[in-house]
């Protein structure tokens, strides 16, 4: 029997995927921006992009998230991937945030749509997104101009953000950590309590990771590299070694779940938060001011 050397997300996935999306919008979408003067303002010459990020494909496309078409297309696809449906999914993390915070990171922010939701619930708060693939912050900061919400998008590393310890009262990220080794999932939990004050929230939204081990196939025709490894590990557990406090978590409809976790209110002196500072480097962090 023959068999195709096309990855199975080219064989299945992109056919269906081909048919629903409007090509004609997308490529609109692509000559509307002036990527050669957006690309620059979120790009940071300094940040330095991890060999997991460069090495591999997602979801068929070559160089990732580096990538424009990367860009234009994740919101066309990633609303059918998402059952029941993408907006109440975002909703289940925005609706968990407890009190008022007054600064919130959505961390692996990609194309804003949960960064701009965050920010619709909490006016009052700064919100800064924060991904490594200046595309998806081109999209971002594009969407949030339209949408008159003023953001900050930030071109950075998760695990390694530079950002001044406790000087979040919120720390979110949404269908990152699937796209990550776990070893780099915990260290991204490890900075995000870095980054907590006392008592902050933690939040993760992302695939269920027991549905996943119990449906292998859907892990194999998505082509995301680390997806198996992300389903045979345990978010609370990596909470836990981070350091959180009342960690649980819940299903988010079948394919996600939602976990959550608290810095707390006090922890040994030698990891004593210093007050908050200004961002020493003021480079590629470009506030998406309303239109
Ligand atoms: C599947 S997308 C999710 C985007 C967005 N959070 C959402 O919910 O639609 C994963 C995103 O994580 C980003 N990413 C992966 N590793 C990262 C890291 N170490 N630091 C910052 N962003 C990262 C990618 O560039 C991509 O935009």
């Amino acid at each position: 029997m023959a068999t195709s050397s096309k990855p199975l997300f080219d064989q299945f996935l992109m056919p269906i995927f081909e048919r629903l999306i409007d090509r004609e919008a997308i490529l609109r979408l692509r000559q509307r921006i002036d990527w050669d003067t957006e690309l620059p303002r979120f790009t940071n010459p300094q940040v330095a992009y991890p060999d997991y990020y460069t090495a591999h494909n997602f979801h068929g496309v070559k160089n990732g998230y580096l990538n424009i078409d990367a860009a234009i297309t994740y919101d066309p696809i990633t609303q059918y991937v998402l059952p029941p449906g993408e907006t109440w999914v975002r909703e289940s993390l925005v609706k968990a945030i407890q009190g008022q915070p007054r600064r919130i990171l959505d961390l692996g922010c990609g194309t804003g749509s949960t960064t701009l939701p965050l920010k619709r619930r909490f006016p009052q708060a700064e919100v800064i997104g924060l991904d490594l693939s200046p595309q998806m912050l081109v999209m971002a900061a594009d969407k949030a101009k339209a949408a008159q919400l003023d953001i900050t998008f930030r071109h950075g590393n998760a695990a390694e953000t530079g950002l001044p310890e406790a000087s979040f009262d919120v720390v979110c990220m949404t269908l990152l950590f699937h796209e990550t080794p776990p070893d780099v999932a915990k260290t991204i939990l490890k900075e995000s309590f870095r980054l907590l004050g006392p008592g902050g929230q933690v939040l993760i939204l992302d695939g269920n990771q027991r549905t996943l081990r119990a449906t292998d196939w859907l892990n194999q025709i998505f082509e995301e590299p680390f997806i198996r490894d992300y389903a045979q590990g345990n978010v609370e557990a990596w909470l836990g070694w981070a350091g959180f406090e009342t960690v649980r978590s819940e299903d988010v409809f079948w394919l996600n779940q939602l976990s959550y976790g608290r810095k707390p209110i006090s922890y040994p002196a030698n990891a004593a938060p210093s007050p908050p500072t200004q961002t020493e480097n003021p480079y590629a962090e470009t506030s998406a001011q309303p239109a």
